[in-house]
């Protein structure tokens, strides 16, 4: 099918047009494990400071895990849903504490941390660990319903699962974190919301929505 095809122009798409961003720098699983923490309800441009700050502030695992909940909560000041952080500072204690300090490089173990969502877990694993696990946060929810012509709605959760199979079944076996990131990196710079731009997207050839000319239908987007 298109699998090899979108996997191949993807990839090659990312290796050129990606932004060079601060923790697209290095694997580390926890650097990796702050940005989307951050990421999770704030833009990639207002994380930047913050993601240097924060790091130059708790360099390792351990730095963080070891600091007061009070310097914590003053380091994220200005990013706002502080309960993302209790969780983060929560979670690195807990990974020291259990699991001597190495963030956990399975599903089932990273998944019992605080505040470490399918979409978190998936992200890290990914990235950090080149395992083959989804990672589908609203980006990909987007880019799937256009490719698949899907209109699922995108706000169930079960689309959300769905969209989690077919992602597993499209992940190459090598770089999945950077496949990960470049469907959502075609989210945020090609394939966006209102206005997607077709004429530079490097899978318009896959793409069932564009076949059909529904890209401005699609993703169906329901309120609760
Ligand atoms: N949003 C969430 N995670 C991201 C990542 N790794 N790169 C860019 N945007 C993101």
């Amino acid at each position: 099918v298109r699998k090899a095809s979108i996997q191949r122009r993807l990839l090659q798409w990312y290796r050129i047009h990606q932004r060079d961003l601060p923790w697209r720098r290095d694997q580390d699983p926890y650097k990796i494990w702050v940005s989307e923490v951050m990421l999770q309800q704030t833009r990639v441009e207002t994380v930047i400071p913050y993601f240097h700050r924060f790091l130059e502030r708790f360099p390792t695992l351990e730095a963080l895990a070891a600091a007061d909940e009070a310097d914590v909560i003053k380091a994220w000041e200005g990013l706002g849903y502080y309960s993302r952080v209790r969780n983060l500072h929560a979670a690195v204690k807990e990974v020291v504490e259990k699991h001597g300090g190495k963030v956990p490089d399975t599903l089932e173990t990273i998944s019992q941390l605080k505040g470490v969502g399918p979409y978190t877990a998936g992200a890290i694993l990914s990235i950090a660990y080149n395992r083959r696990v989804p990672a589908v946060d609203g980006n990909v929810l987007r880019v799937f319903s256009r490719l698949f012509a899907s209109a699922d709605d995108i706000a169930r959760v079960q689309t959300r699962k769905k969209m989690e199979t077919w992602a597993y079944h499209l992940i190459p076996e090598s770089n999945p974190g950077d496949f990960n990131q470049a469907l959502m990196e075609l989210g945020a710079m090609v394939c966006t919301p209102t206005s997607p731009s077709c004429a530079n997207c490097p899978v318009r050839s896959d793409c069932l929505a564009y076949e059909k000319g529904m890209q401005h239908e699609l993703p169906v987007k329901k309120k609760a």
